[in-house]
C-alpha cells in the first residue's frame, strides 16, 4: 500500500476507532490507546494506522513518501469543534467585566448590550474586516488543534446581512486549509422593532429568510436560541419544522438560561443533530434525548465566561445513556476562547468527564455532532488525515496541563499546517 505521508515514533497513538456513529455510556472512553504507533495517509486521507510495526508491513514506502518522527510524543485525532461563532466584529470586554462584578447576562442584553451590541457593530463593517478579524481567530483556532470547525452566522438579524455573513464563512471555508461547517443563526434575537410584531418577524424568517439560505445552498444546518426570553418552543418548532423540510439540518441552543425549559426534548423530537448547553436541561428530558439520535454539544467555557458557576450535568447524562460531544462556543459574549485543549480541562475538572471521554467527545462525537462523523474525528482508514502530534506523552495530560496550547504539529487533510505569527494577530499593525 502507498503513503504519501507517515507519522512514526508515536509513544502514544489514540486512533479513535471503535464504533461508528455517536458513542454513548462506556463506549465514549473508547479511544484507541496504541503505545509505539504510526499513521500513514495518502491524498489525503489515512491508509493505515496502528502499532507501527504492523503499519510499516503494510507500506510500500518509496522517495514520494514526506517521514515525520513524533518523537515519542502523543498522537490524536484533530480536535473538531461543532460550535463556535466565528464571524463577528469586534469583542464585547466589557460586558465580561460587568459579569465578573456581578450583573447577569440577560439584564447586560437588556441593556443594550449582548448579541445586539454584537448586531450593530456587525451591520457597519465591510467585507474585508470581517474576513480579515475572523481569518486570524479561525486560524488560532486550527493552531489550538482544530482541524473542522463550524461556524455560525446570527450578528447580522436582517436577511441581506445574514446571507452576507453566510458567503463570508464559505470564503473563509475556501481560504483556510480545514473545513467550515455553515450554520444559518438569522434566529439568534428578536431584532428590537419587531418586539412588539414578533410573529410577522417570525413569519419572514420562515417564508422568506430561510428559503433564500435554503436556495443559495449556503448553509449545512439551522440553528436557534431557544429560550422563554429569545425564542420561545412554539416558535422554535415552527422555524426548525420548516427549515427541515427546506432540507437543512436542525441545532438548538437548548436550555442554557431558564431551568428545566425542555428544550433538549424537542431537540430529540424533531430529530435535531445536536442540542447545546444544556446547562439546565430537566432529569425527566434525559431518557428522551438518550433515546434520539441527538448529539448534546456540552460548552463549559460558556459556564466560566457567564461568571457562572453552573455546569452542564454531564456525568448524569453520560451515564443516562446520552451521546455528548465539547465544543467551545467561541463568541464575543459568553465564551470568548479559542481552545479546544483549554475546554478538556473544563470538561475534566468541571464536568467531571474522565480524560477519555473528553478525548472522545471533543473528536469522535463532535465530528457526529456536526454531520462530518463519516469523514473525521479518528484515525481509521478511509478518513481524513487529521492529525496532531502534541508536546506531551499521554492523552491524560491534554486536560491535565492547563491553560497552554502544546500541540506541537496539525495535519489537516494530510497537509502540515503552519502559520506564521503575523497571521495570527488580532491586533494587526504590531509587529
Ligand atoms: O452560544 N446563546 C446564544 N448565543 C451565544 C451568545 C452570543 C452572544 O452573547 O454574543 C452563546 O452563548
Ligand atoms: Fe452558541
Amino acid at each position: 500500500m502507498k503513503a504519501d505521508l507517515l507519522i512514526r515514533n508515536a509513544g502514544q497513538l489514540c486512533t479513535l476507532s471503535g464504533p461508528e456513529g455517536p458513542r454513548r455510556g462506556h463506549q465514549l472512553a473508547d479511544i484507541g490507546v496504541i503505545a509505539d504507533g504510526a499513521v500513514a495517509s495518502l491524498d489525503g486521507d489515512i491508509v493505515a494506522a496502528g502499532p507501527e510495526s504492523e503499519v510499516l508491513r503494510e507500506l510500500e514506502l518509496d522517495q514520494e513518501t514526506i517521514e515525520v518522527d513524533a518523537g515519542g510524543a502523543l498522537v490524536t485525532p484533530g480536535f473538531v469543534d461543532p460550535h463556535t461563532h466565528a464571524m463577528f466584529g469586534r469583542y464585547r470586554a466589557d460586558e465580561y467585566a460587568l459579569r465578573v462584578a456581578g450583573k447577569p447576562y440577560v439584564e447586560i442584553a437588556a441593556m443594550g448590550g449582548g448579541i445586539h451590541a454584537s448586531v450593530s457593530d456587525f451591520n457597519k463593517r465591510s467585507d474585508e474586516e470581517l474576513l480579515e478579524m475572523n481569518l486570524r481567530r479561525l486560524r488560532r483556532m486550527i493552531l489550538s488543534g482544530s482541524t473542522t470547525i463550524e461556524v455560525k452566522s446570527g450578528y447580522a438579524l436582517n436577511l441581506d446581512n445574514e446571507l452576507r455573513a453566510l458567503e463570508l464563512i464559505s470564503h473563509m471555508d475556501r481560504e483556510l486549509p480545514i473545513p467550515l461547517i455553515a450554520t444559518f443563526l438569522g434566529a439568534h434575537e428578536i431584532p428590537p422593532k419587531w418586539r412588539e410584531n414578533r410573529e410577522v418577524h417570525i413569519r419572514e424568517i420562515v417564508e422568506t429568510w430561510l428559503v433564500k439560505v435554503a436556495e443559495q445552498g449556503i448553509a449545512r444546518f439551522a440553528d436557534i436560541f431557544c429560550e422563554p426570553t429569545v425564542f420561545t418552543l412554539t416558535e422554535s418548532e415552527y422555524i426548525l419544522s420548516a427549515a427541515r423540510e427546506l432540507g437543512l439540518r436542525i441545532k438548538i441552543h437548548a436550555d442554557e438560561i431558564a431551568p428545566g425549559y425542555g428544550a433538549a426534548a424537542l431537540a430529540a423530537r424533531l430529530g435535531a443533530c445536536s442540542a447545546d448547553h444544556l446547562i439546565v436541561m430537566s432529569d425527566a428530558d434525559m431518557p428522551v434525548l438518550a433515546a434520539s439520535d441527538t448529539v448534546a454539544v456540552l460548552l463549559p467555557a460558556t459556564s466560566l465566561g457567564l461568571a457562572s458557576v453552573e455546569f452542564a450535568p454531564a456525568r448524569k447524562m453520560i451515564e443516562s445513556g446520552i451521546a455528548v460531544a465539547l465544543a467551545t462556543d467561541f463568541n464575543p459574549g459568553s465564551s470568548c476562547t479559542e481552545s479546544m485543549g483549554f475546554v478538556l480541562s473544563l470538561a475534566c475538572s468541571a464536568l467531571r468527564m474522565t480524560p477519555a471521554e473528553a478525548l472522545c467527545a471533543a473528536t469522535h462525537n463532535a465530528a457526529w455532532a456536526c454531520g462530518e462523523g463519516t469523514k473525521t474525528g479518528s484515525l481509521v482508514p478511509g478518513k481524513r488525515a487529521d492529525i496532531l502530534i502534541h508536546d506531551c506523552l499521554d492523552f491524560r495530560e491534554l486536560p491535565y496541563h492547563m491553560g497552554f496550547n502544546s500541540v506541537r504539529k496539525v495535519f489537516a487533510g494530510g497537509q502540515d499546517i503552519g502559520f506564521s505569527a503575523n497571521d495570527i494577530r488580532d491586533i494587526v499593525p504590531l509587529n
